[in-house]
């Protein structure tokens, strides 16, 4: 009888976790949910057969971390935050929890390790993207073979950037959107089950193919390039609300921002701000989703898929008729 994978997901529960799980579920490797909280963990077993998912308890302690990783064939880093609840928290949790990570995964003998950084973290000034290079460093360190993505924003129907943006385009909130900075920042929206592809790929080619991946970043957008403008242009499209837009000068949304981020999941934060000053989009030389063999989804493709569910334009009865 050949033994089953076995693939452990650091940051299981989340929206790029998730597809991941569903992913590594469909070809038969036995996936163990890291979390923090395990109980939460507890909706991907469906992903899988009786027993296949199993969410395992992991509070980031070296022991954890070491019994979550033994005897795994692949290592999977999805864990990360957009914003500091507590303070140095992007230190802790993109720089020293990654490397906690991979050196455990050295030391346990782990196959192949992945993780997941963030497009333009060489670029851009923000702590985030500060934060999530000196990861990618202290993780290439620990483990030199480890395949390194770098996606931009990306986008499905658990996303929190197409979904804020039409939640907040609703009637009943605001009528005007924000053009921050002039709405300039260029992004090239990847999706979500193009993000999790490109995991298995690494995860799961053979050797030979593998040998041109290890060790190497790949930077991961979608076939389009938009701006802001360009982002409420297709939630207009696909949600048929309408609203206006306003250009908000980078110290103004700063001053917005710096009121915002006492909320406790704050819609926008100063940190994000300085992300947004440097588009987000792949570099002409660096390694993309061609080199791992995958055409990337186009947004068309997939937002209206989940955008449908804001518009207001057909009523309830013919939503229902459709
Ligand atoms: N979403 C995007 O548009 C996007 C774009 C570029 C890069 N990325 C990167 O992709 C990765 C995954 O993003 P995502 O959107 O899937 O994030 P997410 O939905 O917020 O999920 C992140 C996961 O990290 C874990 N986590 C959060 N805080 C933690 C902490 N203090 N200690 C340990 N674990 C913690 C959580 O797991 P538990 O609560 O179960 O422990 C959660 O499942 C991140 O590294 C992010 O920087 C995302």
């Amino acid at each position: 009888m050949t033994q089953q994978k076995i693939a452990t997901i650091f940051g299981a529960t989340g929206f790029i976790g998730r597809y991941v799980v569903q992913e590594f579920a469909q070809r038969g490797y036995t996936i163990r949910a890291a979390s923090r909280t395990p109980n939460k963990a507890f909706f991907l077993k469906p992903c899988g057969n009786v027993g296949q998912v199993v969410p395992f308890p992991c509070d980031g302690s070296k022991k954890d971390i070491e019994a979550a990783v033994k005897n795994a064939d692949v290592v999977v880093n999805c864990v990360g935050i957009l914003f500091e609840k507590k303070k140095d928290q992007f230190t802790k949790i993109h720089v020293n929890l990654a490397e906690q990570i991979a050196k455990a995964a050295s030391k346990q003998g782990v196959g192949r390790l992945i993780h997941i950084s963030a497009l333009s973290c060489d670029k851009a000034k923000s702590k985030y993207a500060k934060s999530k290079l000196a990861g990618e460093k202290k993780v290439q360190k620990a483990f030199p073979d480890a395949v390194i993505l770098r996606p931009s924003v990306v986008f499905g129907a658990e996303d929190n950037f197409f979904n804020m943006f039409a939640r907040l385009a609703r009637p009943s909130f605001v009528c005007f959107l924000p053009l921050i900075g002039g709405g300039e920042t260029k992004f090239q929206p990847v999706s979500v089950s193009d993000v999790a592809d490109a995991v298995i790929e690494a995860a799961s080619a053979p050797v030979g193919e593998y040998k041109k991946y290890a060790g190497e970043v790949f930077e991961l957008g979608g076939p389009d390039i938009i701006d802001f403008k360009g982002v409420y242009d297709k939630i207009k499209q696909f949600t048929a609300i309408k609203f206006c837009t306003f250009p908000l000068p980078w110290g103004l949304a700063k001053m917005n921002a710096a009121v915002l981020e006492v909320l406790p999941k704050p819609l926008l934060t100063r940190d994000q701000i300085e992300s947004l000053k440097t588009d987000n989009v792949v570099a002409t030389k660096a390694k993309t989703f061609k080199h791992l063999g995958i055409e990337a989804r186009s947004m068309d493709s997939v937002l209206p898929e989940y955008l449908g569910q804001y518009s207001y334009k057909k009523s309830r009865a013919e939503q229902l008729a459709a």
